[in-house]
């Protein structure tokens, strides 16, 4: 029997500490090519301007930009902390003309209507207040036949996998952070029933070992 979903405190990682610890290990995930790029260029978001809700530290965007020629992107965060290090990072690339990190809430996204290729998001889903909303504003922005890819973990993951995700993850002060995330994010029913209520278009939610990915394209 799974355990019912428990919200985490506070919308995303505010810390300062939390914030550092957490750009050391995904700047690791980057470096050991653990980053699911493949999966978001598969979908077919690899042109134009992209959308990145939730950044965090900016690799997995950075990442997107590196892979694909003549594209931007516009990134949406709720941390002040977070967007300081992402903007950092992207000038570490050589990339801060491609990207611009905005402070906003996914829930009420500061972009116009129509205007995106493409959308991705990774590790954020399990900490909005109202995934319905967000994933209506990701669907607002995008361009009708853009295409937007969310991942996340999944509560149910095998028992033996969560523990081997405690075992890889460093620094080890990010653990709890990890178990906490774990213990917030979904099922892949709890998300097709949210997402069969916010979407009129087609999308598809797939079980993965660590996680859950769901993708679609806006109706044209
Ligand atoms: C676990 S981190 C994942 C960061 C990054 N996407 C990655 O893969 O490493 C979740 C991020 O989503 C951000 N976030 C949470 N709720 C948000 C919201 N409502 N609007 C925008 N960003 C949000 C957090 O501040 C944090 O940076």
């Amino acid at each position: 029997m799974v355990k019912p979903r428990k919200m985490e405190r506070g919308a995303g990682i505010q810390g300062d500490l939390d914030v550092r610890h957490y750009d050391r290990m995904m700047r690791r995930m980057r470096d050991k090519g653990w980053l699911e790029i493949r999966e978001i260029l598969k979908t077919g978001i690899d042109r134009g301007l992209a959308l990145e809700v939730g950044p965090g530290p900016g690799y997995l965007g950075l990442e997107w930009l590196k892979k694909t020629t003549g594209t931007s992107l516009k990134a949406v965060e709720i941390s002040p902390a977070m967007i300081e290090i992402a903007r950092r990072n992207a000038g570490e690339y050589g990339f801060s003309d491609r990207v611009q990190y905005v402070k906003g809430d996914a829930g009420k996204i500061p972009f116009e209507d129509n205007r995106f290729d493409g959308a991705f998001t990774n590790g954020s889903l399990h900490e909005w207040a109202e995934p319905k909303n967000v994933l209506h504003e990701i669907y607002r922005v995008l361009k009708p036949g853009g295409k937007y890819l969310v991942s996340d973990l999944r509560r149910d993951m095998h028992p033996f996998v969560k523990w081997f995700m405690q075992a890889v993850t460093k620094p080890k002060e990010i653990r709890p952070g990890l178990r906490s995330s774990i213990a917030a994010s979904y099922l892949v029913e709890e998300i097709e029933a949210i997402l069969r209520n916010a979407l009129s278009g087609g999308f598809r939610v797939e079980k993965k070992t660590m996680g859950l990915l769901i993708t679609g394209t806006k109706a044209g």
